[in-house]
């Protein structure tokens, strides 16, 4: 008999993989499964999944939308004209920005799709696309998959963690085709002014460079101060486009639907590389989408609350143990340094092993978050200071 684990030998799969490392969370997942082997209860602050429940009035509107026979066919590729005007009409009352939802809007099945599927639209082999490090690591493998060269430029905890256009050599920008830029971000949680999305622009026409700007946690800032889109720049839509996502913003990860709006001639090569991939996002989902995103501000401030108050316990409790933490004004993410001299995997590993509490090693994201780690803030504030004390308690900090 064969032991379906075990490679027969006879596939040789494509060559491409080799250059791709595991997916980091597929790793942490092997340890999680090795600490729970050992009996230890998990506490997962690892993965960015909020724990709070989709708005119930979504998921009622699902159930009802399935019974409808039309709903239930194959949907149209890009996105049904009310969830592409839903979109729009966010785009514009969210950040004045205006959309022709005809062909400057197109549904995806999550934004991760849309990312992925980007680089065979616009990337030939051998061009060079512009990775942030740390960055949410499909920007770097899917360029891989398209065969480019990654240029990386770092991002600084002292440069506000945004991209310094001036420190990219002007032989590299002639050569590339594509930059990558996610602000509000993962993992560190820093947002960007409407001035470095200016400073993008121009930049961009200047070396006749797309914009990608990936923009999921829109909808995740501190009260009172919401970050621009990419697309709020002056001449932005004439090199961007912007990748955004129900997933965070409407408790929605599991649904599968985000949109990519902006650059008409972008926008439509995703949506001729789709046509030819996928069959859309199922139409219900659509129908959630446009009541999600007409839902009244009150919904995004309760949000916003929330993670407010958890990100300050999750502060105040690191930082009366002496850990370094960035003070982050977006995202559920929070993003401190490591305990003096310990590198992120080894501390990662040590205290899911330890302790079975999982938070994510900032190596996973480049090698610039080497000695920092992530906090998902997707567990109420007791929960969050009661992890911190048993992390201090387990490991001091200096
Ligand atoms: C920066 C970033 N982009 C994209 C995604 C994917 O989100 P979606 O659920 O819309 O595919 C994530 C998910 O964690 C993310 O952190």
């Amino acid at each position: 008999m064969t032991d379906s684990n075990t490679s027969t030998g006879y596939i040789k799969v494509a060559k491409r993989l080799s250059d791709i490392p595991p997916y980091l969370f597929q790793r942490i997942d092997d340890m999680k499964s090795e600490a729970r082997a050992t009996g230890l209860d998990l506490i997962s602050l690892g993965i960015g999944d909020p724990d709070l429940p989709t708005p119930p009035e979504l998921v009622d509107e699902l159930y009802e939308q399935s019974k409808l026979n039309a709903n239930q066919k194959y949907p149209n590729f890009k996105g049904i004209p009310e969830f592409r005007k839903a979109v729009a009409d966010f785009y514009n009352r969210r950040f004045g920005v205006e959309l022709d939802p005809v062909d400057e809007v197109l549904a995806l099945i999550g934004s991760k799709e849309g990312i992925a599927n980007l680089a065979l639209s616009v990337l030939d082999p051998e061009d060079i696309v512009i990775v942030p490090d740390p960055s949410y690591p499909v920007y770097a493998m899917l360029s891989v998959f398209a065969g480019c060269r990654k240029f990386v430029v770092p991002l600084k905890e002292e440069n506000g963690f945004l991209i310094d256009w001036s420190a990219i050599p002007d032989d590299i920008a002639r050569q590339t085709k594509l930059v990558w830029m996610n602000y509000p971000n993962n993992p560190t949680s820093a947002v960007a002014p409407i001035e470095f999305f200016d400073e993008a622009v121009q930049w961009a026409k200047k070396w006749g460079v797309i914009l990608a700007h990936d923009n999921p946690y829109s909808e995740i800032y501190q009260q009172d101060d919401p970050p621009p889109s990419l697309l709020s720049a002056k001449g932005a839509k004439e090199v961007g486009v912007e990748f955004n996502s129900l997933s965070k913003s409407f408790n929605m990860t599991g649904w599968r639907i985000g949109m990519v709006v902006g650059n008409r001639d972008v926008v439509q090569a995703l949506a001729r590389v789709k046509s030819n991939i996928d069959s859309g996002v199922f139409v219900p989902i659509q129908k959630v989408a446009v009541k999600a995103l007409n839902m009244p501000a009150a919904h995004g401030e309760e949000l916003r609350k929330i993670y407010a108050g958890r990100r300050k316990a999750c502060e105040n409790a690191l930082e009366e143990a002496g850990y370094e933490v960035y003070h982050g004004k977006g995202t559920f993410y929070l993003w401190a340094k490591t305990p003096k001299g310990m590198k992120s995997f080894d501390f990662v590993s040590k205290l899911i092993m330890k302790t079975g509490i999982v938070v994510g090693p900032g190596s996973g994201w480049g090698e610039q978050g080497e000695g920092y780690f992530r906090i998902c803030l997707t567990r109420d504030e007791q929960s969050l200071a009661d992890a911190v004390k048993v992390i201090a308690e387990n490991f001091p900090a200096k």
